[in-house]
């Protein structure tokens, strides 16, 4: 499929595929959106509910390592230990990398994120002494894990294009690989994607969205 760079609403870059007329990230603002329903809505949330000493998180869909990239920054002086498994069918090719500009833009040294990148698939990587990486190259239907994530960043296509990553099918294993107290956040505002999610278990709240987008959901396992 043909991949474009895009230069979003705060001057973030990111991949546009004119085919499905979908992007790896809001059109208003990459760096806004991860920032504002991953780490906020999600990882701040979660830190200030169970203030714990350890965090692991499960990404759906990797791809460029926005949002790895950003946890990785909110915990460096917090004094919190972060697992991250990031699962990626397609992994995003070496010289997109290299053009995306999140670095520069956190005024951050491209070291680390490109570290992100170069770490090996299928290993635990300690990208720094408080972050753990672990990138698996697989399905998201693959996923199995039972109880063993505090927090979902679900950051799939959306279902416009790829319906069938927002069903009950694939909500059933995220709330099964969630801890009980976890939550999983998500972009999406969309009915019929918020009922899939309470079907199986989830207590949703609609949350404003980030810019751009009047709502996004946060879905808890309550214990
Ligand atoms: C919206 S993009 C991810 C954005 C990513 N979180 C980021 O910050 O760049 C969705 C990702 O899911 C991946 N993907 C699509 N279908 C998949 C599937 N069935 N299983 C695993 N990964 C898939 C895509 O390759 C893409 O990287």
């Amino acid at each position: 499929m043909k991949r474009e760079f895009l230069i979003t609403g705060d001057g973030s870059l990111t991949i546009h595929l004119p085919e499905w007329n979908e992007q790896y990230h809001s059109k208003h603002g990459a760096l806004a959106e991860a920032q504002h329903v991953f780490i906020e809505s999600g990882l701040h949330h979660f830190i200030g509910k169970e203030n714990p000493k350890t965090v692991s998180i499960l990404e759906i869909g990797f791809g460029t390592g926005l949002n790895a990239f950003l946890t990785l920054l909110f915990c460096s002086d917090r004094n919190i230990d972060i697992t991250y498994t990031g699962v990626e069918a397609y992994p995003v090719m070496a010289d997109e990398i290299e053009k995306l500009n999140y670095a520069q833009l956190t005024e951050v040294s491209a070291t680390l994120f490109k570290d992100l990148h170069n770490t090996p698939w299928e290993v635990p990587a300690e990208i720094t002494n408080s972050f753990q990486l672990t990138k698996q190259k697989k399905f998201f239907s693959e996923i199995n894990n039972e109880e063993e994530f505090d927090i979902i960043y679900f950051d799939a296509f959306g279902p416009r294009v790829q319906p069938d990553l927002w069903t009950e099918e694939i909500f059933s294993k995220m709330y099964s690989a969630l801890k009980p107290g976890g939550v999983l956040v998500t972009y999406s505002a969309k009915g019929s994607v918020r009922r899939a999610m309470q079907a199986m278990g989830f207590t949703v709240e609609r949350l404003p969205g980030p810019p751009g987008k009047r709502e996004m959901l946060r879905g808890s396992k309550i214990p």
